[in-house]
Formats: C-alpha cells, structure tokens, sequence
C-alpha cells in the first residue's frame, strides 16, 4: 500500500494588511500543530500557504494608501512571510498568487472548466461609478444590509451579521469611490452556475459520500460547517460570477474579455495548487500526488471563508476533474479581544509582529494561550489577564516548574547522569500506564481537530509529573532510601521526556529547549524513546519566565491608545 499523503491549507490571507492574533487562532496556528504532529508520526503531510494578493481587497488598500497594488502586496508579503516564521508557522512554502506560475495555473484551470462548458455566459447590468469610468467590484459597494440593517454592509457580504450578498441587494447603494449613486451598465461575465450541482453537494456534505465512495464521515467535520453549508444549499444556490471587470488579477483568458480578471475566490484556491507545484519544482516532488487519488486535503479556515472552501472550490475542483475534495474543514469561529470583537480600521487587535517585538523569545507563552482559547466550537475571547495567569499558573507553575524540579535534582544528586529503575510500586506502574497512553490519547484529539482538549492533555502529564514528584518526595528518601529515589527520578525523567515530544507541535520552541536539557533529539510521537539509565542530561534552563503585571498594564494601555 502506498503511504497517504496529507495537504494541508490555511487559508490565504490578503497581502493589504500585517497579521493580528484573530487569524493566527483561527487558520494558521491549528494548521501548524496539526502539521507538526503528522510530521512527529512522519507522516507525508505538506503545509502550504501565502499570500492572496488580488481582490478589491487589495486595490482599495492601495487606493487609500495612495500606492500601487504591486507596492501593497510586496510590502505586506515580506512581513507577514516574516511574523509567520519568526511565530514558528512551519508552512512547507509561502507562496504568492502574483507569481507567473500562479497566473499560469488559474488561467489553464478556467480554460479547462471553460472548454467543459461549465460556465454560463450572461450579459447583466452591473454597478458602474460614472466618475471613474469603472465597474464596482462587490467591495466597492457599499449601503444598508437588507438582513440587519447595518449602513456599512459591502456588496458581497455584510461584515456585522455575515449574510453573504449581491451588490443588488443592498438598500442606498454608494460607491466608495466616489460616494455617488451608482448607474447600471451592460458587461459580460462568466458564471459557476452553482444550483446544477446541488445534488452531489449534499450527499458529500452530509454522507461525506462522493463518486459512489465513502470519502469521509460526516461526523469528524464540526457541526458549524455543516450546518453553515446546509443552510447555503437548503437556501437555494444560485450562479456566481466568475469574472470581474477590474484591471488588477489574474486576466481571464478568452477572446473577448479584456479588462477582466479571475473572480478572486476563483483564483485564490487554486492558489494552493500552484503553492504545491512551486513546492514540488523545488523539492523533486509529484504535485498531483498531494492532490489525487487518495490525498487528504484539510483546510484550515476562518468561519467567514466557510463556503468558498466547503461549497465552490469543492464545485470547482469536481468540475475540473482529478482532483480530490477535502477530507475536512476545520473552520474556526472568531476570537474576540477583551470582550470585543477584533478590528482592524479601529486598531483593536493585538499585531502579531508587534507581539513578536513586545516579547522576544516568548512565541510560546501566545501558542499556549491561543491554543487553549482556541474558538474551536463558538466565539472565545482573549484577554491579557488571562495570557498572564496561563503564563505564569501553566506555563511557570506546572510545566516549567516540573521540568526544573527533574533537571535540577538529577544534576544535583548524580551529577546529571540518569539513575536506574529499581522496583516498581503500584503507584509507579499506575503513572507509566498513563504516560503510555498518552500518545494514542492526544493524537486522537489532534487528529479530530480538538486541539484544546489535546494541549490540556499534555498540561496534564506535567501536572501527574508533578504530582508524582509532590506524593513521592524523592528529596527527603535521598539519604534513606537510594534505590527508591533513583526509581523515581528515572521515572519523572521518562515523562519529561514523553513531555519534549508530545509539546512539540503546540510549543515547538519550549519542545526544542527541552530536548536540548535533556541532551536527546527531537523524538517521534509514536515511538518516543526511553531515556536510558546512565545517560547525561545537561544542566537546568528556565523554560519559562513570569510575566508582571506591569508588562500586561503596558499591553492593556498599548491597546487602549
Ligand atoms: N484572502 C482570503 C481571506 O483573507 C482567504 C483566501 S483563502 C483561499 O479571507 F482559499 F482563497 F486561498
Ligand atoms: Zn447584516
């Protein structure tokens, strides 16, 4: 049997703006220890990503910085390229959708849906701003959400209650060009005429059967997605256009469609096929390997990207042909900040390379709190106070306070060298059957994408560490009883050891540090290595510091400037 190949995708983000911790909560840091812990098992897993860089997203970031696109998008592709590495999101390569392989790629894919017939050609009137002689892309519009109300709902999707809308729907439409009305003008476009594929849409998303094969089981995928997709499809799908008439994208090859570009939601998911043929040119690999046959796709996303990944990519990778759709994906929800719901125009984020800057070499302490807050199943919210007290009670006071007590008294009492396991009580046996369970137990959350349940239970191995050490007391046994506290020094060694791997893909830096006390390479998941009696550790580094409250007062206020 062939071994299964996993490709993972987060989500690409606009290259108009820098990174703040909603998106890493959302679809990069699940990605990256899903990634991690595939590749401990070393599994064939690729992790791609980059930048989206076309859009009305970017053109009107650009129109409001009085810059080119060009600019906009190699400004903020270098510094989100950057925060990501600098975070320890390990992507396999972070490509961008400007690159000519990229352009190639989305152009032979529409030329192949085209010759398939899988589009419609329709002649519409569509929102033209006479000022600027120009076709409004859907953002560019903007009024009154039919659904809530909100003034300031653009023409495809209404930020305040996440209805996804037309332009035409919109009560008082204005153009944010110029601030006028609007006129209607004749233009063609090409559409996904997205009802014809109803029936085999459901099936999938609800049986997770496609082809005539069981591809998945409906009951791994969060039930917010399918429900999300559901209410899409019992709703009625309808045509989309798959054409805009701007001059910035991908141009659409066709006779007779100058001036227009790729939908981006059309070209940005392909983005993640021309991601993987940059990556496989680069390193002597098949791209169609991670995309056919028996491939895993998984795509980790916010719950705003939800249908293009679940719905319309899906529609377009079937219409194509040989390729695979997704296993799962695992959408997130939203993280809100101190209550409120992050914002970029009114600055109400915490930027991850401000973070970066503000605590030098703590991108744990942040994976750890975005981890364990993670809005897996509903809304969650950050809040600095509670950064510190995961900090300093988890971090500090369990697993960094577990680590010290076992590097600092095996220095102490046998110069660092590894004692020897002697008789075992039953309290012994009780702690290694539950440190043997441990990677059967934290990979099945991982694998079902419960990643919070997942680092609780590795919290939780350094808290029975500790308690083991608290019960035990080796300290006060040392001069009576040799044998008992070698047995049991040997025994909290082996759980800091299980600890250095299975933290890795939650806290890769901590992981890194910690097999480096230990003096042992970086371990597998499922075959982690005893440490062997006689074996020298080295000496005692602190894994963790305690943060003060000056240093949250500081972010509270940074926040509140
Ligand atoms: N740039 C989009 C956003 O930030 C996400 C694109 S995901 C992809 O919402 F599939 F299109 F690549
Ligand atoms: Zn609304």
């Amino acid at each position: 049997m062939t071994k299964k190949r996993y490709t993972v995708t987060s989500a690409l983000p606009y290259a108009n703006g820098p990174l703040h911790i909603g998106h890493i909560a959302g679809a990069y840091l699940p990605a990256d220890i899903y990634v991690r812990y595939r590749k401990s098992k070393q599994d064939d897993v690729l992790f791609v990503c980059g930048s989206d860089e076309h859009g009305a997203a970017i053109t009107l970031r650009a129109k409001k910085e009085g810059l080119s696109p060009q600019e906009i998008v190699d400004t903020y592709h270098q510094l989100n390229k950057q925060s990501f590495a600098d975070f320890g999101i390990n992507f396999d390569i972070y490509y961008r959708t400007s690159d000519p392989l990229h352009h190639q790629t989305a152009k032979e894919f529409f030329e192949v849906l085209h010759e398939k017939g899988v589009f419609t050609e329709t002649v519409s009137q569509q929102f033209f701003d006479e000022e600027h002689k120009q076709f409004l892309a859907d953002r560019y519009i903007v009024g009154t959400c039919p659904k809530c109300g909100n003034d300031n709902a653009y023409g495809d999707q209404c930020e305040k209650c996440g209805s996804a809308l037309s332009p035409n729907e919109l009560i008082n439409p204005k153009s944010t060009l110029s601030g006028n009305e609007p006129v209607m003008k004749e233009t063609k476009h090409w559409y996904l005429p997205m009802q014809e594929h109803e029936d085999w849409l459901r099936d999938w998303i609800e049986n997770g059967v496609f082809n005539g094969k069981q591809r998945h089981n409906p009951k791994h995928w969060r039930s917010q997605v399918i429900g999300q997709c559901k209410s899409w499809i019992d709703g009625g799908l309808r045509e989309r256009a798959m054409t805009r008439d701007l001059d910035w994208g991908v141009k659409v090859p066709i006779e007779g469609a100058d001036g227009k570009v790729l939908y981006v939601w059309l070209d940005a998911p392909i983005g993640y096929i021309s991601a993987t043929k940059q990556w496989a040119l680069d390193n002597n690999k098949n791209w169609q390997d991670y995309w056919q046959n028996d491939a895993e796709l998984i795509h980790f996303i916010g719950k705003d990207n939800i249908v293009f990944h679940a719905i319309i990519f899906p529609i377009i990778l079937k219409a194509h042909g040989d390729f695979v759709l997704p296993t799962n994906v695992p959408a997130n929800e939203f993280l809100n900040l101190e209550g409120q719901k992050l914002s970029t125009s009114r600055n109400w984020a915490i930027w991850l390379h401000d973070y970066l800057k503000d605590f030098e070499g703590q991108q744990d302490v942040l994976r750890y709190a975005l981890c364990s807050t993670a809005p897996e199943s509903k809304d969650t919210d950050f809040a600095w106070a509670d950064f510190q007290t995961r900090n300093n009670s988890e971090l500090v006071g369990i697993f960094g306070n577990f680590i010290n007590r076992v590097v600092v008294l095996t220095n102490k009492y046998w110069d660092g060298h590894i004692p020897a396991k002697g008789n075992l009580t039953s309290y012994d046996e009780e702690v290694l059957a539950e440190l043997s369970n441990c990677a059967d137990k934290v990979g099945q959350l991982i694998e079902n994408y419960k990643l919070r349940e997942a680092l609780s239970g590795v919290i939780n191995l350094a808290r029975l560490g500790n308690k083991y050490l608290a019960d035990t007391e080796p300290w006060k046994l040392k001069k009576t009883d040799e044998k008992r506290t070698q047995t049991i020094l040997n025994i909290a060694l082996q759980i800091a050891a299980h600890l250095s791997v299975f933290s890795e893909p939650f806290l890769p830096f901590t992981a890194h540090k910690l097999s480096d006390m230990l003096n042992i390479e970086q371990g597998r998941w499922d075959k982690v290595k005893e440490l062997q009696s006689g074996h020298k550790i080295n000496g005692a580094n602190l894994l963790f510091t305690k943060i003060e409250d000056e240093v949250i007062d500081q972010q509270l206020s940074k926040l509140k400037a």
